[in-house]
């Protein structure tokens, strides 16, 4: 993966751990693990949120429009309720810069 800003470089075997503890009880990253309370993230680079099929988005969601890359998943990921207000993901963000780099590496590499 490229860089991307000031942020630090990322590991996706650390992400990988983050995303078990943080993200996997709510979404899956292989392309058959099917929506859980949130949408399957498979493919995820490149597409506008909220638009994967077959899963029910928030307004706010689809309306955002954002393409998801590095770059807004690095913003997303700090703050979701900051960046798409009315968002219905209920996660608190991660703070830490490498924490973040390393979830992404590992989403780059599994979705
Ligand atoms: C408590 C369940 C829950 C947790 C934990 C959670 N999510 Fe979500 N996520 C959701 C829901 C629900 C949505 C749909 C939001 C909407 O429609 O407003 C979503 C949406 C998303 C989207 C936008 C998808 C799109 O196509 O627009 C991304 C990316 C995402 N989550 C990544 C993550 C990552 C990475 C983590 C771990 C750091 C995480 N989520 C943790 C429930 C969760």
């Amino acid at each position: 993966m490229g860089s991307f800003g000031e942020a630090p470089k990322g590991n996706a075997k650390s992400g990988e751990k983050i995303f078990k503890t943080k993200c996997a009880q709510c979404h899956a990253v292989e392309k058959a693990g099917g929506h859980k309370q949130g949408p399957n993230l498979f493919g995820l680079f490149g597409r506008t949120s909220g638009t994967t099929a077959g899963y029910s988005f928030s307004t706010a969601n689809k309306t955002k429009a954002v393409n998801w890359n590095e770059n807004t998943l690095y913003e997303y990921l700090l703050n979701p309720k900051k960046y798409i207000p009315g968002t219905k993901m209920v996660f608190p963000g991660l703070k830490k810069p490498q924490e973040r780099t390393d979830l992404i590496a590992y989403l780059k590499s599994s979705t």
